[in-house]
């Protein structure tokens, strides 16, 4: 208190320190009401709530001259303190009154924002779900199985990291086969193998099961092949297992006709060229005839005719004997299609790798 006012008398105080604050509420936060209409952001409304709290405390708050004022009562002639008390706590009740306008403005303001904010126009077209759907390999590999499965076929499902044994020895490949060259095959730092083909389900699935089995074994495999328009290092293959006694040849023929005519129709034809496997004697590789030329040579079958299916064979004796199968007792065929090959075929997409670059332009025709 300076001492011009401790020279004032405390109606005089009184009445300076109530101009004083009804002026600095007047100058800092009138200026918006007036114009009648929300001209305060909310965020500016949130700020200014805040200063008029601030404002009421140092005002009127236990520190503020208007509190020393209050506390003086008592050093006041006794018949004044009365009538003083009153003024007092009208000046007091007009101040706060003063302040809860403005408090209960900015609070209407904020309070008209978050509605707004958390309003929903119904009126509003809504956001299209968009939901996902089977990629193609997917869709190709479920077609194969539902043929399978209505020809008596279990559908297995084994591991893609094999030991040298189900990879290679037990399907006959001998120490020393170009196959088991790390050039060709990936190798985990622990000396497993990523498996190269599906065949190895065939140990696997005569070790659990014995004979008569039939069984097909999608699955990925792993090649350290250099990706182009044909191959990828990792890809998708079905295998096929059938051992029984008296199986023959005309099985395997029979067996791939027809699922050649349930996935492309009736008129396709199949073809068997002699071929090579190790885990096979007879083997052969299988072609079906073009479905879109049927056989007189196009772009998609790139003019021969035919297309290439995959391999297959009659599962050689060695295997089954290391498989725990009779050899003598039992004989069976076995076949590995490329799912990824056929199924760019049958979609007619000029390259495999498309299936794997996760392009949704791409993806988003097969829904
Ligand atoms: C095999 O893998 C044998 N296991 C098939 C088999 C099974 C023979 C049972 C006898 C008995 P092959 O290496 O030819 O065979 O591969 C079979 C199919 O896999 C091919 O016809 C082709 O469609 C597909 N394929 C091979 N390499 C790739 C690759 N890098 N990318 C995409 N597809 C491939």
């Amino acid at each position: 208190m300076n001492d011009e006012r401790t020279e004032q008398t405390p109606a005089e105080q009184l009445h300076h320190i109530s101009q004083t604050v009804r002026r600095e509420l007047k100058a800092r936060f009138d200026n918006v009401e007036a114009q009648g209409r929300a001209t305060l952001s909310p965020s500016e409304a949130e700020r200014q709530l805040q200063e008029l709290k601030d404002l009421l405390i140092k005002s009127l708050g236990k520190k503020s001259e208007f509190a020393n004022l209050k506390k003086s009562i008592g050093r006041l002639p006794a018949e004044e303190r009365g009538p003083f008390g009153q003024r007092i706590q009208q000046t007091e009740d007009e101040l706060v009154q003063g302040f809860d306008d403005k408090e209960a403005y900015r609070e209407r303001l904020i309070e008209a924002a978050r509605i707004e904010r958390e309003s929903i126009d119904v009126t509003l077209p809504g956001r299209r779900p968009r939901p996902g759907h089977l990629h193609p390999i997917t869709l190709m590999r479920q077609r194969i199985e539902d043929i399978f499965v209505s020809l008596g076929y279990a559908v297995e499902d084994d591991r893609e990291i094999e030991t040298d044994f189900y990879n290679f020895d037990a399907l006959n490949i001998p120490e020393g086969h170009p196959a088991r060259d790390p050039q060709d095959t990936f190798y985990t730092t622990d000396g497993f193998a990523l498996r190269s083909q599906t065949s190895t389900v065939q140990i696997h699935a005569m070790q659990r099961r014995g004979a008569p089995v039939r069984m097909i074994a999608p699955g990925r495999v792993f090649r350290r092949d250099t990706p182009d328009p044909t191959h990828n290092p990792m890809f998708f293959q079905v295998e096929g297992l059938c051992v029984d006694r008296g199986i023959s040849m005309a099985h395997l023929k029979g067996t791939l006709a027809e699922f050649v005519h349930r996935l492309l129709g009736p008129e396709t034809k199949t073809r068997f060229r002699p071929s090579y496997f190790p885990f096979t004697e007879p083997s052969a590789e299988v072609d079906y005839s073009c479905f879109s030329c049927v056989g007189k040579g196009c772009r998609i079958c790139k003019w021969s005719g035919w297309i290439e299916l995959g391999g297959s064979g009659m599962v050689h004796p060695n295997v089954l004997r290391t498989a725990g199968v009779d050899p003598e007792e039992f004989t069976g065929f076995a076949f590995g299609l490329g799912i990824d090959r056929t199924c760019a075929r049958i979609y007619q997409l000029d390259d495999i790798r498309l299936l794997f670059e996760n392009d949704v332009r791409f993806l988003e025709q097969f829904r």
